[in-house]
């Protein structure tokens, strides 16, 4: 049986979009009922992404409006669909909000109260506070769909053969990058990257063995120099920025036959490198037609490796004081560009 909502606040705050492309305003909201395989979370963080600024930019993948976006909700499990069986009332969460997808409104992350998935859902540590528990779920579900989808690494318990493949990560400092780095090591692959000099410590220390300066113009030549005195011929290449030139400095590492995983659509009118195959990265997938990866990813691996400290929460989180109210100062923020930061609202 659904539990009931009672003894809830009775303000919903949320930062809604009225129609495409507007600014946000702030409105009160009903309090959302889950459905059968639904949690209701009271959100205590709330994590910014890129998708957040250019849906309401660009106008793309929320077909619906008024509507509240946001992807990364994390708090306290309030209610529960009667067909849940993983999550009881009082766990604390975090999860991949479906709005992005369903266009949902109760689906948005930027608000008090957030439906989120069972199977877009995982259980936090108690060690882990609910802003380092923001982080995970947009930066990682990507980074997984690229390394076990697109780039077809064998997903835990399978293991890789050999087991010291090598990927490289292009863009290792950012959200999606570090995620990737941390889960490329944390199936075994040697992870080589690229990050800004004043981002190489961190990188390596989320498992990258070498980075590389992506703003030298000998990159791709220094990393075809290093990959052939280590013996190593580089097959994969994740570029999570997929921007700016990085897909011709990203491909150029690639030996013919290679595959690359991308984040944002190849520019049209230019060319794709005709010998490797480029794939696009898509990571709301997780919650439609790869619903098996997502709910092992959410509900089975990004659960056990948060509680053994296996992936911890990257990169570096920047808290915006204010809550709710200042969503439209965080999405400009974020559009304005970071370097190595999450940017983190707590409630
Ligand atoms: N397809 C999907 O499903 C999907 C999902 C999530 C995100 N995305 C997209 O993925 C991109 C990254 O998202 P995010 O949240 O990870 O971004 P982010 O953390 O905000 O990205 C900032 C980072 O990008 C790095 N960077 C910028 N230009 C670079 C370049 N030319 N080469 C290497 N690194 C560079 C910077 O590194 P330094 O400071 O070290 O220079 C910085 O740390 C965005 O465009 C986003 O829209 C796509």
């Amino acid at each position: 049986m659904s539990s009931t909502n009672e003894n809830l606040e009775s303000v919903n705050l949320a930062a809604v979009l009225e129609t495409a492309k507007a600014r946000v305003t702030l409105q009160e909201r009903p309090i959302p009922k889950p459905g059968p395989d639904e949690l209701l979370v009271r959100n205590k963080a709330i994590a910014a992404n890129p998708a957040d600024w250019k849906i309401q930019d660009y106008d793309f993948f929320v077909d619906k409006y008024p509507n509240v976006l946001g992807s990364d909700a994390c708090g306290y499990v309030v209610d529960v669909g009667n067909a849940v069986t993983r999550f009881k009332k009082g766990d604390r969460v975090t999860g991949f909000a479906a709005v992005i997808y369903n266009s949902n409104i109760d689906h948005g992350a930027w608000q008090t109260y957030t439906i989120l998935r069972e199977i877009a859902t995982s259980k936090i540590p108690d060690s882990m506070s609910f802003a380092e528990g923001s982080v995970f779920p947009m930066a990682f579900a990507t980074a997984c769909m690229a390394l076990f989808v697109n780039l077809k690494f064998p997903r835990p318990p399978a293991v890789c053969t050999p087991a010291s493949s090598t990927i490289l990560v292009w863009g290792g400092s950012s959200s999606v990058g570090s995620a990737a780095v941390q889960i490329a090591k944390a199936i075994g692959l040697h992870v080589w990257a690229t990050a800004s000099p004043s981002n190489h410590d961190f990188v390596k220390s989320m498992g990258a063995t070498r980075v590389f300066d992506y703003h030298s113009p000998n990159v791709v030549s220094d990393i075809l120099s290093a990959a052939q005195e280590a013996g190593i011929i580089i097959t994969k290449v994740f570029d999570a920025i997929s921007e700016k030139g990085s897909l011709e400095l990203a491909s150029g590492v690639l030996a013919d036959g290679g595959e690359m995983a991308i984040v944002l659509d190849w520019p049209t009118g230019t060319p794709q490198p005709p010998d490797i195959a480029v794939s696009l990265t898509v990571a709301l997938r997780t919650g439609k037609d790869c619903e098996d990866v997502g709910a092992w990813f959410f509900n089975e691996w990004l659960e056990e490796a948060m509680e053994m400290g296996t992936v911890v929460p990257t990169p570096k989180i920047q808290i915006v004081d204010g809550g709710i109210e200042v969503t439209q100062k965080v999405f400009d923020m974020l559009k304005a560009g970071v370097s190595a930061t999450k940017l983190v609202v707590l409630l």
